[in-house]
């Protein structure tokens, strides 16, 4: 097999907070992928960071009063300890705010000038003179200017929808102090991204370097070609790429007192800690990302697609560096189907998880819910529990501490003994698992991996060695069952070495052998002595994982690592089955008037609507919307409804049609509001 040399990387975890269990899903597949990569014998390089910069980290530095340099420094200790206690093996991890990241930020920022692709634009934006800084459309709160409900958001209004900008916002104030802020106009540096059309497409759209889903997610950003009236070419907006101050960051060599907008100079930040690693093994930095030869692989959560898949293969472009080979995206993290929750104590902090459960019980957890699509993973305690106990415990780490026993007076047979073709059908299995592993499909790795794990236990009970035993004449035989029994298991945790690191340790130690390469799998060890058992791995006490959920209801309420200073919009949910333009016109969307509404004795989310869409043309609807609406509110209001659905049948009465709504549910949900001249009846697309 060729050597191949991959450079990996998982995304910089914020400064701003601590590790949780959501983001250690990216961390922990992305270390799975490195030690499988590094298992078959490829040259593979796993880099990191702490991302440090921005308005969060500047804000937080002066609430606690102390510099950002000393908070960004506590927080990567920690980070890095959280890492380690999980097993996640960087081969080096860096921070954002290093003078290696400052020195490429220039290098790449002379380049993209030089391309042409920055310009100068004006931005009007809310600033807090407290703070001493601009406000993101995040940071500013106020009156919404249509319909004048106050507490809304500086880019648009939860109640009415409307967007606006923030300077329209009635009596707008900072949620950083509170100030009154000023609007003020400055100099801002932009990318044009558009002088990247063609190349962006084509990359994003090759077929090579992004899931299916993501690609087809991104193609609305570039439709069809020049003068193709049906499916117009689209404008990629300019990106805005420096801060006017107080800002904590890199200052712009060319743009004195103004800084690089966070989402700049972090992805940088792969380059910079690569930097870092081969300064330190005396490597050429230029094989790593200036080579044709070396794969370079991005893991990054959904939310974040926009500046991996546009502006960071932009940036790599225009400065010559390797594109990424691939972009691997995975989905978020749910616990018990719903959002992580402080009140629920299912919001769990790496450090809580760790004081009450085993790194390596999350690590397998994990692994065999990944696949390679974006949907989200949800994590359920009890099918947690169970399949550590099923799998793990009970069919893995059972066959070692039956047959390890047994054999530890005689150590394994000088010959493998005929053992009905099990061994060498695992061994041939090696090459689907491989398969599995690097094509991140790890829930389709850990069932065939199981599989051998089963068989292997079926062996062990049809031959009974207990009975054996009890014969010092049948020694040989009790031999070798255990010699075969004890290679069953070894192949089993050579497959599972990527996901479970101390596993693959402690029976290398049990068998005097440690597993070094994937081909471990494919020669029996023989004539090796067996060191007396030790206990492998526990089973879950569900204590602790009470313990664990009680701990974190009274974690403190801190920021979580995330994507703080993110403007870009989410790829929340994968996209559904294209639909066709017909099909979509055939969603006769009308505009209707509530003409009465009223509760739903016993339904828990129904509300009961009549609508209007003109003369007594009235259908009813039966809307889950309980939970964001009074029925008394919504009388006389405008909503838009699908008025062509087939009528269904519920247990409450017929429905006649659907009404258009937005959110993600329960409280937060808006209903679709035609703007103002909108007459009943008419026809919304
Ligand atoms: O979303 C986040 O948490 C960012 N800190 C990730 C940065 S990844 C890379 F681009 F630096
Ligand atoms: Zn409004």
């Amino acid at each position: 097999m060729t050597q191949r040399r991959i450079l990996v990387t998982a995304a910089l975890p914020y400064a701003n907070g601590p590790i949780h269990i959501g983001h250690l899903v990216e961390y922990i597949q992305t270390d799975i992928w490195v030690r499988f990569q590094k298992l078959r014998g490829h040259r593979c390089v796993f880099v990191c960071a702490d991302d440090t910069h921005g308005t969060a980290i500047m804000i937080r530095a002066r609430q606690e009063n102390r510099s950002e340099v000393e908070l960004i420094a506590e927080m990567q200790q920690r980070h890095e300890a959280d890492f380690a206690g999980f097993d996640i093996q960087f081969d080096n991890y860096g921070s954002t705010n290093s003078e290696e990241n400052r020195r490429l930020c220039g290098e790449i920022w002379a380049a993209v000038t030089k391309a042409g692709l920055v310009v100068d634009e004006d931005v009007e934006q809310l600033y807090d003179p407290e703070a001493q800084t601009s406000l993101a459309d995040r940071f500013v709160r106020g009156t919404c200017p249509c319909c004048k409900t106050p507490e809304q958001y500086g880019d648009h209004c939860e109640k009415c929808l409307h967007t606006y900008s923030p300077t329209e916002l009635i009596d707008p104030k900072s949620t950083l102090t509170g100030a009154v802020p000023e609007v003020r106009t400055s100099a801002h540096k932009f990318i044009e991204l558009e002088q990247l059309h063609d190349f962006l497409d084509q990359w994003t759209q090759s077929g090579e370097h992004l899931q299916t889903e993501v690609a087809n997610y991104l193609k609305g950003h570039f439709l069809g070609a020049e003068g193709d009236k049906e499916n117009p070419r689209k404008v990629l907006r300019n990106w805005d790429v420096t801060r006017p101050p107080d800002y904590f960051g890199f200052e712009v060599p060319d743009f004195p007192g103004n800084y690089w907008y966070v989402w700049f100079d972090a992805p940088i930040g792969y380059l910079a800690s690569t930097k870092q690693w081969c300064d330190r093994h005396g490597e050429d930095f230029d094989q790593w990302w200036r080579n044709d030869a070396t794969e370079v692989h991005h893991f990054i959560g959904k939310d974040i697609t926009y500046f991996h898949t546009l502006f960071w293969p932009g940036m790599l472009k225009s400065a010559g560096y390797n594109l990424p080979t691939k972009v691997h995206i995975h989905g978020f993290l749910t616990v018990g189907g719903e959002k992580m929750s402080k009140t629920k104590g299912t919001f769990v902090q790496a450090e809580t998880y760790l004081k009450h459960l085993d790194p390596s019980y999350l690590r397998y957890y994990y692994a065999s819910k990944l696949g390679a699509k974006l949907d989200d993973i949800d994590m359920n305690l009890e099918e947690f529990a169970a399949k550590v106990d099923s799998d793990l415990v009970g069919k893995v780490v059972n066959i070692a501490s039956r047959s390890a026993k047994f054999a530890q007076p005689s150590g394994l047979s000088k010959t493998y003994p005929e053992d009905e073709g099990l061994f060498a059908h695992a061994a041939g299995q090696g090459a689907d698992i491989a398969v599995a592993y690097e094509q991140c499909e790890y829930n389709k790795a850990m069932r065939l991996i199981m599989e051998l794990a089963a068989n292997a236990n079926k062996y062990w009970d049809a031959k009974q060695p207990w009975l054996l035993r009890k014969d010092p004449e049948r020694a040989a035989e009790l031999q070798d069952v255990c010699t075969v029994a004890l290679n069953l298991y070894r192949q089993v945790v050579v497959y599972l070495a990527p996901v479970l690191p101390r596993l693959a340790q402690q029976t290398g130690e049990l068998l005097s052998s440690q597993i070094t390469h994937w081909d471990d799998a494919q020669t029996p060890l023989v004539g090796v002595a067996v060191a007396p058992f030790k206990h492998l791995l526990q089973r879950v006490n569900t204590k602790d994982i009470a313990a664990m959920t009680e701990e974190s209801k009274e974690a403190p309420t801190t920021t979580p690592a995330s994507s703080a200073d993110s403007d870009q919009p989410l790829l929340d949910e994968p996209l559904a089955e294209e639909c066709s333009f017909d099909d979509f016109m055939k969603v006769d969307l009308r505009v209707a008037r509530v003409v009465n509404a009223e509760e739903v004795p016993d339904a828990r989310k129904l509300v009961k609507l009549t609508l209007s869409l003109g003369g007594d043309n009235q259908r009813t609807v039966f809307a889950g919307i309980k939970a964001a609406y009074q029925p008394e509110e919504l009388v006389g209001r405008l909503v838009v409804m699908v008025a062509n659905l087939a009528p269904r049948q519920m247990k409450f009465g017929l429905s006649e049609g659907m009404i258009i709504a937005t959110g993600p549910g329960g409280k937060d949900v808006v209903l679709l509001q035609p703007g103002e001249g909108a007459q009943v009846g008419q026809r919304v697309h």
